[in-house]
């Protein structure tokens, strides 16, 4: 485990104080809300949106509008949160700036989105739970405000991956799709040595490496795959 870095700044409780916070501190929360803004406009796009045609049912597709639905609401108030301290409009679209190679996956199946919410979104979960002790008050409060709705989608993807796997040719399918989808999420995480969580974890930003926090996201899918749907979960390659 690693040590909690003490926040080196007083929280800033409003977006407007932001701008009297060292630089090297609204660099920090500009890339985090950028990015958020970037990653869940284009995962609604290439994932959630289309997702609702690869439904298989009324229930299914309700369920699934509501997590496309979601997920563009967290796009929609991360880059409110990105205007109000000053990110420019064009950052926070897919064109502006490169979403992150998680969402390259061709999805074309039902079983393939389901897998994707079941880790993907249990990946996002441990980003947010990074942040609901942020020094950075706007952006803590949106890390509690979205969470609820994070663990909505991880549960979708654990509800209907146990329901494909009541029979042996769902169960095929899901791991299919657990050994295409999976290899791409530890990278999810961010490099070993990374420069920006040195400075995340310095402001008290963020709480945990990225180590750390891949180490955590193994653990939880294993107990998801392989206790849980008594599937097998594939290698992880390690971070560079
Ligand atoms: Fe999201
Ligand atoms: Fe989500």
């Amino acid at each position: 485990m690693t040590e909690i870095a003490p926040a080196k700044t007083e929280p800033i409780k409003t977006a407007e104080e932001l701008a009297a916070a060292p630089e090297e501190f609204r660099t920090a929360i500009r890339k985090i809300v950028r990015s958020h803004a970037v990653n869940e406009l284009y995962g609604a796009q290439v994932f959630d949106e289309p997702a609702i045609a690869l439904a298989p049912n009324p229930y299914a597709k309700w369920l699934t509008c509501r997590v496309a639905m979601e997920e563009y609401g967290h796009h929609v108030r991360f880059r409110e949160l990105g205007e109000q301290i000053g990110i420019p409009m064009a950052e926070m679209t897919p064109s502006g700036k490169r979403p992150l190679s998680i969402f390259e996956f061709p999805l074309k199946t039902w079983e393939e989105f389901c897998v994707i919410k079941l880790l993907a979104d249990l990946a996002e979960i441990l980003q947010v739970e990074d942040l609901l002790h942020c020094a950075f008050h706007p952006l803590r409060n949106l890390a509690r405000m979205t969470m609820p709705e994070e663990r909505f989608h991880a549960q979708f993807g654990k509800d209907f991956c146990t329901e494909l796997c009541a029979t042996e040719e769902g169960r095929q399918r899901v791991q299919d799709a657990i050994d295409r989808y999976f290899p791409m999420l530890p990278a999810f995480f961010g490099g070993s040595r990374s420069a920006n969580n040195e400075i995340f974890r310095k402001w008290g930003i963020k709480q945990r490496t990225n180590d750390d926090m891949r180490a955590d996201f193994l653990q939880r899918a294993r107990a998801l795959v392989e206790d849980h749907l008594k599937l097998k979960l594939p290698e992880a390659k390690a971070a560079a």
